[in-house]
């Protein structure tokens, strides 16, 4: 499989989203499970399913419609991916992280990342909602990144800064409008994961001590290729399940699709709010 997608492959896909719908995107959202029909209230939209894009990966996941949704969102015009690409599904990086590249050929500054992840601090309960104050990006650290290989220039630079990868101005207005809405949340240190096998006990006491409170199996590769081509993100994580070192416990898919029915309005509320203000 072809690692690396040039500029050109990638600019083959904004010429066929450009040439089924006219718009000048300014906030991208990517949304994980549970959350993908929140791209149903998107006005004005136009929808492309992945499969009539060239170069784009088809996900295969239950609970991930896949398609890309192009609209109005509280007067904002947006991106939405409803369905993202996982690497467990077998994709490269390159494939997992084309749909921020994309909206970055787009003129996309904002990116919402949402995930359903377990919770790892003891606070977290199933249905919590918490805003990632930092990542740590396992398939990154061992050399699984999207920006292995030349360096796309036209993007950022060879060594991106990763020290703010979520945009404190978009933190603080995403407590702001929680607080005003009553929408309890907590803050935290999101773990990115390749999976697709859950985590053993003697992992998740690891990834508590190394300073994690959720853990899935998401997000960091593409905030990562987000922050290298300079956009601000704001991310969520929706605790779908206490990630236990409990070893009578077992996580399944579809504990995940059941808690991300109490997330949802949470989330809902604060991507509504952060949208309308920005
Ligand atoms: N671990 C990894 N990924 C996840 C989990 C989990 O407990 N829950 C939802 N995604």
């Amino acid at each position: 499989m072809q690692e690396n997608l040039t500029i050109e492959e990638i600019d083959e896909v904004v010429a066929a989203i450009r040439s089924r719908v006219e718009i000048a995107p300014r906030v991208g959202l990517i949304l994980g499970s549970g959350l993908s029909h929140f791209a149903e209230s998107v006005e004005n939209a136009a929808s492309i399913p992945f499969s009539d894009l060239p170069h784009w990966p088809v996900s295969t996941v239950k609970g991930h419609s896949g398609r890309l949704v192009l609209g109005q969102l509280e007067g904002q015009d947006v991106f939405v991916m409803q369905g993202r690409i996982h690497f467990y599904e077998g994709y490269t990086m390159q494939q997992v992280t084309l749909p921020v590249r994309v909206m970055q050929r787009m003129g996309v500054e904002i990116l919402v990342v949402t995930n359903a992840a377990g919770g790892i601090a003891d606070a977290h309960q199933p249905g919590d909602v918490m805003l990632i104050t930092d990542h740590i990006n396992f398939p990154g650290l061992i050399g699984k990144s999207p920006m292995h290989g030349p360096n796309l220039d036209e993007f950022g630079p060879r060594f991106p800064d990763m020290t703010q990868a979520y945009d404190p101005e978009l933190l603080d207005l995403a407590r702001k409008i929680a607080n005003e809405n009553n929408v309890p949340f907590h803050e935290g240190v999101y773990v990115g994961l390749s999976g697709p096998s859950f985590e053993t006990p003697a992992e998740l006491r690891f990834l508590k001590m190394i300073g994690g409170d959720s853990v899935g199996m998401s997000t960091v590769t593409e905030v990562s290729v987000a922050r290298h081509g300079g956009m601000r993100v704001l991310g969520l994580s929706g605790i779908s399940n206490k990630a236990h070192t409990d070893l009578s416990f077992v996580a399944t898919h579809e504990d995940v699709l059941e808690a991300g029915k109490q997330i949802v309005p949470k989330m809902e509320t604060i991507i509504r709010g952060v949208l309308r203000t920005i």
